[in-house]
């Protein structure tokens, strides 16, 4: 029997994640993200991440010709950054603070920690794309507490 869209997103939605704005940036430089809950720790040697990207996005091509992103883990104050970076297209960095990693991409200066990656390889996984990255770079700020998204709304610890 087939599993439905509502069934995928209602089981799915189940599962607690801690909420990501992944980044990188266009060949001219311009910086392209967006809220992602799909990212996870690979392998310990070499030290490698994986985050899904939908095909349909904006940012999507901008992955791949640039072949780098990094991984800004949100902190619980910062619903806003989910919200803000979930809306497609537009000037979303125009309001945001950020700065260049080693790789290129955007680090956003408020977040928990990040993790800054070089693409190693790509998997097509139906309407997404599975990016594996090379971690080059990362930090994060033990004080802060993660923001996490359940069942369609943002929760804190
Ligand atoms: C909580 C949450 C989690 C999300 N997780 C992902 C994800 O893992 N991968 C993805 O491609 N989009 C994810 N999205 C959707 C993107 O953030 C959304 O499509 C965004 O508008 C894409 O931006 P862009 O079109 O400007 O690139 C998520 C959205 C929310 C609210």
């Amino acid at each position: 029997m087939a599993v439905s869209k509502e069934e995928f997103r209602r089981w799915l939605g189940s599962f607690a994640a801690g909420v990501t704005v992944v980044t990188t940036r266009s060949v001219e430089g311009r910086p392209y993200g967006l809220t992602a809950t799909a990212f996870t720790s690979v392998s310990l040697d070499p030290p490698l991440v994986l985050v899904c990207v939908d095909k349909k996005s904006e940012s999507y091509p901008h992955f791949l010709s640039s072949g780098v992103f990094a991984v800004n883990f949100l902190a619980a104050e910062q619903e806003h950054y989910a919200r803000h970076f979930a809306v497609s297209g537009g000037e979303k960095f125009r309001s945001i603070p950020f700065a260049e990693g080693s790789s290129g991409a955007p680090v956003l200066a408020e977040r928990l920690g990040f993790v800054d990656c070089q693409v190693e390889r790509t998997v097509d996984a139906g309407d997404h794309t599975i990016l594996i990255g090379r971690v080059l770079a990362g930090d994060v700020a033990a004080e802060k507490r993660p923001l996490l998204y359940f069942r369609g709304g943002y929760f804190r610890i």
